[in-house]
């Protein structure tokens, strides 16, 4: 019963800017108000004759496995479940200066090595540029190919000479489709690169790596864009005036999105960093108000990270600053103390933040936040080698998290001996535990020894 209309090519219009589609011209775009910007794009006709695949059912389909390509990168492959899958897509995103590069360089030397060949196409180094950066990285191998390109056939081209098992892409916004309207990096040309990039790297069972650049505030939406059109979606964060770099997934069609992979950017490229707690435990001084030691989970992995609070009583002071930590909880915790510890910091400017640049979003953190301002509100010191874990509610009662043996272990295996938190908490080898109902008597047994 298909009608005759169906089979005629239907033209719309989509806007250059922000991609938004109208099914007539207009002068301004009804998306973004962008003047002028609507181009027409001509959708294909529905194709004659019977499709070419069958719909069967689900015990028909034969089970598949996700093969990987391991990286041999530890912290990479944590995050990517075992490494890359052949014929996905991954879109690597973060903002600029941020290590991107170095981290695909390093993935696909260490790659190469291993026999995988890899093709990196880049617009924004020149191959020598490239060439030089891999010397100092140590990953100058025969199975790593460099080409500068930045015209998407070509692009296509070179895949299909060289046939890579992994093709990186850096970035997806320098690529351009001369066949398509807009400048390179408008969401136009960004997203049907990419999906051509993705379509390529399914007929030929390539890994593709696609870097996208993103500003802080989100401005540059391109690669908010791509995020259906890939597998797998990646992003590099930190303090860029830190060495620590956190790799996350925020979407992952093979796997869990719950990992992260954490590096150190030293003089001598990414380094990872298998124990982090270490790390972020390096500058602390034990016996400082305002400092408490949480136990934290990301992924499988149990992080002990410092939380550092700052109260500073001003007669116009209400500010509260975050970093690591949810703003929001911030206050909600502020509040609780106020009401159920009394703990009064309304007349105060509060900072509140995780030492190393570490982003904790579980509630699991929020006794060691409320302990620490509790400390450098009321002077007072934790007690020595204490780790505080659980979840404050509302009422300040302490609640249970997951994960606690591992939070447990780990705080031993850091040398704490001591941990207060909620009731279901258990002992382990050379730690003690202090189970508390209540967010005051947390804090009492948080301050004594
Ligand atoms: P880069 O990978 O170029 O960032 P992106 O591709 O995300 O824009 O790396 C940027 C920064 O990393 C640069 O400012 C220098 C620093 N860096 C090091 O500290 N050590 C190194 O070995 C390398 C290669 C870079
Ligand atoms: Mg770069």
């Amino acid at each position: 019963m298909t009608t005759k209309i169906s089979r005629v090519p239907r033209a719309t219009f989509r806007c250059v800017e922000c991609g938004d589609a109208s099914p007539q011209w207009r002068g301004r775009c009804g998306g973004c108000g962008a003047w002028g910007s609507l181009v027409e794009v001509v959708v294909p006709a529905r194709p004659q004759g019977d499709p070419a695949s069958v719909a069967r059912p689900i015990g028909e389909v034969p089970a598949a496995g996700v093969a990987r390509c391991a990286t041999g990168i530890d912290e990479l492959d944590r995050v990517l479940g075992g490494g890359l899958t052949p014929g996905s897509a991954t879109l690597l995103g973060g903002e600029p200066g941020i290590g991107k590069s170095t981290l695909l360089l390093q993935t696909l030397g260490h790659l190469a090595a291993g026999g995988h060949r890899c093709l990196l196409v880049g617009a924004e180094e020149s191959p020598e540029q490239v060439r030089h950066r891999a010397e100092r990285l140590g990953v100058v191998h025969q199975d790593l190919w460099l080409v500068a390109e930045s015209s998407l056939p070509h692009v296509v081209a070179h895949v299909e000479a060289v046939r890579p098992t992994v093709l990186a892409i850096d970035s997806v916004q320098t690529l351009v489709d001369p066949d398509l309207p807009g400048a390179p990096g408008s969401v136009t040309q960004i997203r049907e690169c990419a999906s051509r990039l993705t379509r390529l790297a399914r007929e030929h069972a390539t890994a593709t790596v696609l870097v996208g650049h993103v500003t802080k505030d989100g401005s540059l939406a391109g690669p908010r864009q791509l995020e259906h059109v890939v597998d797998t979606v990646c992003s590099f964060e930190g303090d860029r005036h830190h060495g620590l770099r956190f790799l996350r997934t925020r979407k992952h069609r093979f796997g869990s999105t719950r990992e992260v992979g954490i590096f150190e950017m030293t003089e001598s490229g990414l380094v990872p960093v298998p124990d982090a707690s270490a790390l972020f435990l390096a500058d602390r001084r034990d016996g400082g108000p305002g400092s408490a030691v949480a136990a934290t989970v990301e992924g499988a992995r149990p992080l002990l990270v410092e939380v550092q609070a700052l109260v500073a009583p001003r007669d116009d002071g209400a500010r509260r600053v975050a970093a690591g930590v949810d703003a929001n909880r911030l206050s909600m915790l502020l509040a609780v103390l106020e009401r159920h510890a009394g703990i009064d910091t309304r007349r105060s400017d509060v900072y509140a933040s995780v030492a190393g640049g570490l982003r904790v979003a579980e509630p699991g953190v929020d006794l060691a936040v409320a302990a620490a301002v509790a400390g450098v509100a009321d002077d007072r010191v934790l007690a020595p080698r204490t780790v505080l874990i659980g979840e404050v509610g509302l009422g300040g009662e302490v609640r249970g998290v997951a994960h606690t043996a591992l939070r447990v272990a780990e705080s031993a295996r850091m040398g704490f001996t001591r941990v207060v938190g909620p009731r279901s908490l258990v002992a382990g080898p050379g730690v003690e535990v202090v189970g508390v109902d209540h967010v005051a008597e947390a804090l009492a047994a948080a301050f004594t020894p």
